[in-house]
């Protein structure tokens, strides 16, 4: 056995500790009084395990130089981006890890595979790799509003070709292409078809279905970074992107849930509008209140429900809805916040919110735990959220939203919304919540509002 053998063995135990460490990590993210400590330990891994792969590679600088570009233009894009653009900025980055493994397998094409098993590996890796780069930056472009293509357009309708044509051709490129030798560059072809079928996959895709489709790329990015481990023979490389894989599978999975679509009704089928119209007719008067008469009513409940949306992100009112919860205990009310799946505009966005403001975790409740006993809350707050409390999901047969399970506020004795204007929420729809004989509506921007509320109190 010589040097190197033993440098390898060495690294490969290493890499285990890492995985061992990563998988330690992800678990303790589950509960509020372990995340940040796991969040160090994955990070840790990741360093360990990028480190111990520098031990034998052939140029270190250019690597090092990579990292330092790399490291630079993440940090800067992530100190800048704001709060409500994180969703976008996600989406570029899982491209890039995608981009990373396209040309991982490219590299390995040119270094001509020794086996069928390598060969078979270079052509899925470069294609996971490359779907999930291109789709992501359309992903990017729609979320962030700089890319509007109907999905009724040529344009669309040509791309979605693209992708399934590039499809036949990756099945062509495993199997015809290795045994009859084609006499053309067909690998080129796979790669052009590779990255104009990611921007077919995900054309036609809606608006409001984008979330999922960036978890699922996020999961498409582990997956190709688990086959170019295979390619590679590099177990941390193995493990991490399993991890990806799965998590952003599962995490797929859930958000289909919550808005009660299967993943193949969003890819192939479904098309969640951010502006279509709905058939709700406004039926009656609002009722607005005044921060003064609304805070009587708070005074005097015995039971509060705190709803967050989209809205309490863009007022940032996390830190005095915090305080107004503090307020409304200290006067012997029982405060929780209902908390809904895809409420704001990425997974887990108000829990972040909320955690950064120390709201406790146990005090957050979701859906199916609340709405069985919303009758017997005296006051739901609404703040900034709109279509996760939209009726007409669970009423009106017609609506768009009809069928996403939401937080039934209507069903509180009474309800107080907090928002700036009547306008729609994000599906684009009329809510009839708005128009219900228990609704107030506290108009202005939800930090100013529940700043007024919490003066009252102090006061
Ligand atoms: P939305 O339905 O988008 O409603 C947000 C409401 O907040 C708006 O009606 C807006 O009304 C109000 N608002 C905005 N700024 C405000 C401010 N400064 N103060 C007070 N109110 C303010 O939000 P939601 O109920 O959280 O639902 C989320 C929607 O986004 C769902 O349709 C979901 O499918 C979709 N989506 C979710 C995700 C994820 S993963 N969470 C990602 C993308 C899309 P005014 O303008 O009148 O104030």
């Amino acid at each position: 056995m010589n040097i190197f053998d033993n440098i390898e063995s060495i690294q490969n135990i290493i890499y285990i500790f890492s995985s061992i460490l990563f998988i330690s990590g992800i678990k303790m993210l589950g509960k509020e009084d372990t995340a940040v400590k796991g969040n160090f330990l994955s990070a840790l891994a990741m360093f360990i395990a990028v480190s111990v792969t520098f031990i034998n590679v052939i140029n270190p600088l250019i690597v090092l130089i990579g990292i330092a570009i790399g490291a630079t233009i993440g940090s800067l894009i992530a100190l800048k981006v704001k709060m409500t653009s994180i969703p976008e900025m996600v989406a570029l980055f899982n491209g890039f890890g995608g981009l990373a493994t396209f040309f991982i397998a490219w590299s390995e094409f040119n270094s001509i595979p020794t086996n069928t098993f390598q060969y078979v590996l270079i052509m899925i890796t470069s294609y996971i790799g490359g779907i999930t780069f291109s789709g992501s930056i359309i992903a990017y472009g729609k979320l962030s509003e700089r890319l509007k293509v109907e999905k009724s357009s040529i344009i669309t309708k040509l791309f979605t070709t693209l992708f399934y044509i590039s499809i036949i051709y990756l099945f062509y490129s495993i199997v015809v292409a290795k045994i009859f030798i084609p006499s053309f560059d067909f690998f080129t072809i796979l790669l052009i078809l590779t990255l104009l079928g990611g921007i077919g996959f995900v054309i036609p895709i809606g608006g409001g279905d984008m979330p999922v489709v960036i978890s699922l790329l996020n999961s498409f990015s582990g997956i190709a970074a688990a086959f170019a481990g295979l390619m590679l023979l590099n177990n941390v490389l193995i493990v991490a992107g399993s991890l990806v894989g799965a998590s952003g599978l599962i995490l797929t999975i859930i958000m289909a849930k919550a808005m009660n679509r299967s993943i193949g009704n969003i890819l192939f089928v479904g098309y969640a509008s951010t502006s279509s119209g709905s058939k709700s007719e406004e039926t009656g008067e609002v009722k607005p209140i005044n921060v003064s008469d609304a805070y009587l009513i708070l005074e005097n409940a015995s039971s509060v429900i705190v709803i967050p949306g989209y809205g309490m992100a863009v007022a940032q009112a996390q830190h005095v809805v915090r305080e107004l919860g503090e307020l409304l205990e200290e006067n012997g009310t029982e405060v929780r916040y209902g908390i809904h799946p895809v409420a704001g505009r990425m997974p887990g966005h108000m829990n972040v919110l909320l955690a950064e403001a120390n709201v406790p975790y146990d005090v957050l409740v979701e859906p199916d735990d609340i709405n069985p006993s919303m009758d017997s809350i005296d006051v739901a707050i609404v703040i900034g959220a709109n279509d996760v409390v939209n009726p007409s999901a669970t009423e009106e047969p017609g609506s768009p939203i009809y069928g996403m399970p939401i937080i039934e506020a209507h069903n509180a004795r009474t309800v107080f919304v907090l928002k700036r204007s009547m306008s729609s929420g994000f599906a684009g729809v009329q809510n009839p919540l708005f128009f219900r004989e228990n609704t107030r509506m506290l108009f202005g921007d939800a930090k100013e509002s529940i700043g007024g509320l919490v003066t009252e109190f102090k006061e």
